[in-house]
């Protein structure tokens, strides 16, 4: 995991995957239109924030509700106060990775009216289902306050943009392919060498399990299961073999997607048994507590370690998952301002602290991800996420299934429940079919 050239560069791929059904707003959809965002697209002016800001409250909701995940809020929040003393931030966060729980809640809000001040969202995709029901601001007078496309690269602003409306500003970039390891557990079971593939990797999961370690590899609940299924399926398929699942020049019934569902369901053979509603967190600790060799997780994995002082080297070490070397799983989180909102100029206010170098150097040193903005020095960063920012500016980026990024709402759910269901039955066949009928109803 250590690269090279400009970040730039890196978002040029980024922007290749760009937002390609999008809405209008108030329900109309079009295709292919990512056409284009940057400061320059907006007739807005530049936001200009009341000194200590506007003033009253400003709900924001997340899923970082707790442990580290609430370290990087609580961070962020921070910096909100120190450059908006007149707001006040109420905290809307529910629990529940990867928003299992908040996103179904966040629904029903929308659904009736009650916009919090700001919610989550993730670049890509899922930004789209809030666009397409006119559930979202532009926001190019903040994005244009921040610095635009200096600050920000254009090509991720696309994927928040539908006809040079910007719809949210981006806080992070974390990674989903990366496997946490113990290294303590290796080193007993004579693994010495990084596994170059599934194959060799499934063979070292065999070799952990024979020197007396039940489970070699933890997982959670059925998200972080997605999560671990998209990353084998994109070892056995490669980069554009990947991203052709999300435009139709894959198929999910092709041959590859059999062997990445042959793979899964061998990994989950070495696997603890998880229920639906379990949290990551005691999958990642699981690793560092030596009772697992493997757990495959997005890089927040990396601030669980640093709050349970598990030092990288000795307690964890980290590796693209086997056959993914070279490849990015993006996702972004990024904050909008939903349409109807009590405050929204309080609700500015919070988005310029987001997008602010100082809100995204507090924020991301805090949370295991790298800034959005590319002018945030890297220095400042610990090792985990100074190779990070070198892998995002060398490696071909890809969109996460389970994150938002690469698929909406919807489809990510029609996926999300095959997964669950493959996880008891273990029907291959099914699963391809379920994952083919989801494709066809929602591509
Ligand atoms: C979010 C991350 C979060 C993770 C686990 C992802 O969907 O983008 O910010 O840490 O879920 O909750």
């Amino acid at each position: 995991m250590q690269r090279t050239t400009s970040r730039a560069a890196a978002l040029l791929a980024v922007g290749a995957l760009g937002l390609s059904a999008c809405a209008t707003g108030g329900g109309e959809t079009t295709e292919g239109s990512s056409s284009g965002s940057g400061s320059s697209s907006s007739a807005a002016e530049a936001y200009q924030p009341k000194e200590g800001g506007a003033g009253g409250d400003v709900g924001v909701f997340t899923w970082w509700a707790a442990g580290s995940e609430k370290k990087g809020l609580d961070a962020l929040v921070a910096e909100y106060k120190k450059q908006y003393p007149n707001d006040t931030f109420v905290n809307l966060a529910v629990a529940g990775g990867a928003g299992s729980n908040a996103k179904a809640k966040l629904a029903s809000d929308l659904k009736n009216d009650q916009p919090p001040g700001s919610f989550q969202g993730h670049a890509g995709a899922e930004l789209t289902d809030y666009i397409a029901a006119g559930q979202i601001e532009p926001v190019n007078d903040v994005v244009d306050a921040l610095g635009g496309d200096e600050v920000f690269p254009k090509d991720l602003l696309d994927r928040l943009s539908v006809e040079g409306s910007i719809y949210s500003v981006p806080s992070n970039i974390h990674r989903a392919n990366v496997v946490w390891a113990n290294p303590q557990v290796l080193k007993k079971a004579g693994i010495n060498e990084t596994p170059k593939d599934m194959k060799a990797w499934i063979a070292d999961m065999e070799k952990v399990k024979k020197s007396g370690v039940e489970n070699p590899l933890s997982i959670g609940g059925t998200w972080t299961q997605v999560q671990l299924f998209e990353t084998v399926l994109l070892s056995d398929l490669g980069a554009d073999g990947y991203s052709g699942l999300f435009d139709g020049t894959t198929k999910w019934d092709s041959d590859e997607v059999k062997t990445a569902v042959s793979d899964f369901k061998t990994l989950l053979s070495y696997a603890n048994t998880a229920s639906d509603g379990d949290d990551w967190p005691p999958a990642t600790d699981a690793v560092v507590d030596g009772k697992a060799a493997y757990n495959v997780m997005g890089d927040w994995a990396v601030a669980q370690f640093d709050d349970r002082g598990a030092k990288e080297g000795e307690d964890y070490t980290y590796f693209p998952v086997p056959g993914t070397d070279g490849v990015f799983d993006f996702l972004a989180d990024s904050f909008t301002l939903p349409r109807g909102t009590e405050n929204p100029d309080g609700t500015k206010d919070w988005l310029m602290t987001v997008g602010s170098a100082d809100g995204q150097k507090a924020f991301n040193l805090a949370k295991g991800s790298i800034p959005a903005r590319t002018d945030v020095a890297m220095d400042d960063f610990p090792a985990y996420q100074q190779s990070a920012m070198e892998d995002f500016t060398s490696d071909t980026i890809v969109s996460s299934i389970a994150h938002g990024a690469a698929v909406p709402l919807a489809w990510s759910t029609d996926i999300s429940t095959a997964v669950a269901k493959f996880s008891s039955s273990k029907d291959e066949a099914t699963l391809v079919k379920e994952l083919s009928a989801a494709a066809e109803k929602n591509a």
